[in-house]
């Protein structure tokens, strides 16, 4: 294991952190693969990878993106689908070609064919960094509490407490969904890099679990601790226990 872990002051510093890993890599590779991820942890971060994309210090151009979610049954242009989140926050605002943004489908016809392919298609993209957050539970990507490891994109029944956590963004609860697509366990340790990005008091108990309990499915993002390049950049709120 190689888990760097970087304290920060601020959830806006953790972001920059990030994007300074973000820009070295662009800048090492221009077609980079990048594994991305939603949720209110990665804004920072995204914003200031449009902000170094105005400024022409990174260039999105021949990069290739695969995010690590989608709910089940939202159309791309839902407001709550991750497709419109990442467009919102990151894409709309950038360089790069639309045809190299990847997300699972939501609307998937042939559910089992969808996850297949997207499976397929990040493997055989080769993710250069995998950018996580983290769930009060130690879910990634949609990943919950489990009895193993899923290995590949598939599909995932909710949480109460992610349905819980997620309808902040919703008018009702009822409205949060209840299934979801997320690539596996398996699919996000295919990256060469993990870039873990943690703010808030709210994940300092989890944190505590994930960086010092065990590795066991019951929290997923334990996996990371077996992951041989893995920086963790938290604020000091959330990294206040460890
Ligand atoms: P958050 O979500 O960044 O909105 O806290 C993280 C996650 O659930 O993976």
């Amino acid at each position: 294991m190689s888990l760097k872990l970087i304290r920060t002051n601020t959830a806006e510093e953790a972001g920059a952190v990030a994007a300074d890993i973000f820009e070295e890599q662009l800048k090492k590779k221009k077609d980079s693969v990048l594994g991305l991820a939603t949720g209110s942890t990665p804004l920072p971060l995204y914003r200031e990878l449009i902000r170094r994309e105005k400024e022409g210090i990174i260039d999105f151009s021949e990069v290739k993106t695969f995010n690590l979610d989608e709910y089940k049954g939202l159309a791309p242009d839902h407001p709550q689908s991750y497709r419109r989140f990442m467009q919102e926050n990151l894409f709309d605002h950038i360089n790069i070609r639309p045809e190299n943004t990847h997300v699972p489908q939501g609307l998937a016809v042939d559910p089992t064919a969808m996850c297949i392919g997207y499976d397929d298609m990040v493997r055989q993209a080769g993710l250069d960094i995998q950018l996580l957050g983290i769930g009060h539970d130690g879910h990634i990507g949609f990943n919950e509490p489990d009895i193993c490891f899923p290995k590949f994109t598939h599909e995932v029944q909710l949480t109460s407490m992610t349905i819980e956590a997620n309808a902040r963004f919703f008018d009702s609860i009822d409205d949060v969904p209840k299934a979801a697509f997320t690539m596996g366990i398996g699919t996000i340790m295919t990256a060469k890099k993990i870039v873990m990005v943690v703010s808030g008091a709210d994940k300092a108990g989890i944190m505590f679990d994930l960086l010092h309990g065990p590795v066991t499915p019951q929290l997923p993002a334990s996996i990371i601790q077996f992951h041989n390049d893995v920086v963790v950049i938290g604020d000091h709120a959330a990294l206040s226990r460890i």
